[in-house]
């Protein structure tokens, strides 16, 4: 190829690449999923809002666990300067779960709630419950939508089938009769509701966590870093009772304050508008210790 014209296209190659180079907050991410993926929650970045309202466009269940007066689409947000999180090359982007007065599922007026299911992850027989498996999430704080730390917020989260236990919980906030536990820290609970881990909430930067399910050996294991940097394990394979199926929540369920019925009373401010960042999200399998990191 002649030189000049070789000169020419690079400067038209370094030119677009300039248009669409992103702030330094948004380099792209470098983390590598290295094992089978079971179920995927990294949004694609042609996706469109409206694609989460329907079974056929969404990678999540179109109808729960929401306010039935709301559509995911009402719901979700795509910000634009989050930046990608760590397991999100190029092709995916993050997504913002939000809360408001309408969010209410059924008639469950105690909380506020939105969570995500993965298309997949039926409440019997679902793959998420089998061998051992590890979800992945990241997550960061929208200063727009900032939580009230003072409740109690289920985040990332694991229910029986029976709907009467979860296997773990990944939580913000003040634990309701837990006084002792720091509010500014994210915590990974265990089936009995005691923290076996937890880590201070940063602003402005990606923080990922990973969680393995071993339902062989009843033991779950978190993995946490924050940035980019690799997940490293953060606590031992400890014991669980991961029995009973079910199936794994992501976004946000806020408990009231002021009451021993949190399902259905309570206390919760009005004019609500809370939301929370997340990426990298998606279920691998995790036979013969494969875990992304
Ligand atoms: C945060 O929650 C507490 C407990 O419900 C409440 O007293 C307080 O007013 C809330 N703060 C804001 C800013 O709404």
């Amino acid at each position: 190829m002649h030189s000049t014209t070789l000169l020419s296209l690079l400067t038209v190659a370094a030119a677009a690449n300039a248009a669409c180079t992103p702030p330094t907050n948004q380099l792209p991410a470098t983390g590598a999923v290295k094992c089978p993926v079971v179920f995927d929650g990294r949004v694609k970045t042609a996706s469109q809002l409206s694609d989460f309202d329907s079974a056929s466009t969404s990678i999540f269940n179109p109808d729960y666990v929401k306010g039935q007066n709301l559509k995911w689409s009402q719901i979700l947000q795509f910000p634009e300067a989050a930046g990608n999180a760590h397991f999100d090359d190029t092709t995916y982007k993050p997504f913002e779960v939000t809360l408001s007065d309408a969010s209410i599922f059924q008639t469950q007026r105690g909380f506020r709630r939105a969570g995500l299911q993965f298309k997949g992850d039926t409440n019997n027989g679902s793959p998420g419950t089998t061998g051992v498996k590890t979800i992945h999430f990241s997550i960061k704080l929208d200063p727009q939508r900032a939580l009230n730390l003072s409740h109690e917020y289920l985040l990332v989260w694991h229910e029986s089938a029976a709907y009467d236990a979860n296997q773990f919980n990944f939580e913000a906030g003040a634990i309701l009769g837990q006084g002792s536990l720091p509010k500014d820290t994210y915590k990974v609970l265990d089936r009995s509701n005691k923290q076996i881990w937890s880590t201070p909430i940063l602003k402005d930067t990606w923080q990922n966590f990973a969680v393995t399910l071993d339902f062989n050996k009843n033991t779950l294991q978190v993995y946490y870093s924050k940035g980019d940097e690799p997940l490293k394990s953060a606590t031992s394979a400890v014991s669980n009772n991961n029995a009973g199926e079910g199936q794994y929540q992501v976004g946000m369920l806020k408990k009231p304050t002021g009451t021993s019925d949190v399902v259905n009373s309570g206390y919760q401010e009005s004019n609500l508008n809370e939301g929370l960042i997340y990426g990298s999200l998606f279920v691998e399998d995790s036979a013969n210790g494969c875990v992304s990191v």
